[in-house]
């Protein structure tokens, strides 16, 4: 696991951009494939990203996009749904083909039958080139919460209580906060070529440092990743914190900075 400790959200946002249009630059022979996280920790990674297609003409045409997870149970087109999250914050705003950006629907009556779709689609499209994560404070990724199988791919879960909570500050109300989703699993996260997790900020200080030295379990699901031949955290001084074990700083990709 590689670590860049960076001075601040919007410098780790640059980090992340950085990664993406090493993708994009990359020509492959197959469609640059990217996977997408809501939460706020990718934000200024999206907005370094429109700014640079705007000012830099950096293009995403030809490339393909997978969301993470999704809310169950909130109406199509609802603000809230991350379908809608990554139009608005990203997507409407780059060159890539909106018929190109998968997410898990959430909108189905049979939500198993949406997740295996979802998986089937993923499996005849991948491998996911770079993905970008966040981290609940709790450790989870995606909406993989503690307990969660390393082994399970797409699936419908549900929420704690704690994450219920940490996300309510993006609905009208607590209680408006749907109970389940569907996300893709720990085992499908880990298909990617290569993850980058952003976390910043001192509320993810601990799910940080359990992440990077603790014990490696389903209690803190980005432990998973520890496993991930490729994977870099990117993280702000204050979600570094202080913590057991030696901290690398410098650019997303460089060699010489795993552990
Ligand atoms: C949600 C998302 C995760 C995200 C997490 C942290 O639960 N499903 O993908 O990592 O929130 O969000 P934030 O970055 O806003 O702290």
């Amino acid at each position: 696991m590689e670590i860049v400790v960076l001075d601040d959200p919007r410098a780790c946002g640059r980090a992340v951009a950085d990664a993406v249009a090493d993708v994009l630059a990359r020509g492959t022979g197959r469609p640059p494939t990217l996977g997408l996280a809501t939460g706020s920790s990718p934000l200024p990674a999206y907005a370094e990203l429109v700014r640079r297609h705007r000012d830099e003409g950096l293009s995403f045409a030809g490339a393909r996009a997978f969301l993470l997870d999704e809310y169950l149970g909130l109406p199509a087109g609802h603000p809230q749904s991350y379908r809608e999250v990554i139009r608005r914050e990203l997507t409407d705003h780059l060159d890539i083909d909106p018929a190109a950006v998968h997410a898990p629907d959430g909108t189905r009556a049979d939500p198993a039958e949406a997740a295996a779709d979802y998986e089937r689609l993923l499996a005849a499209c991948g491998p996911v080139d770079l993905q970008i994560l966040g981290i609940g404070g709790n450790g989870h990724i995606g909406f993989n919460e503690p307990g969660s199988a390393f082994g399970s791919r797409t699936r419908v879960a549900t929420l704690t209580e704690r994450t219920r909570a940490d996300n309510a500050r993006f609905f009208d109300r607590p209680a408006d906060v749907p109970h389940r989703v569907l996300t893709q699993g720990p085992a499908t996260i880990m298909e990617a070529r290569r993850i980058v997790l952003v976390a910043t900020g001192a509320g993810k200080r601990a799910a940080v440092a359990a992440t990077v030295s603790g014990p490696v379990t389903t209690d803190v699901p980005a432990t998973v990743l520890r496993d991930h031949p490729r994977c870099t955290l990117v993280l702000d001084r204050a979600a570094a914190g202080e913590r057991a074990g030696p901290v690398a700083t410098g650019q997303v990709g460089a060699p010489g900075r795993g552990r």
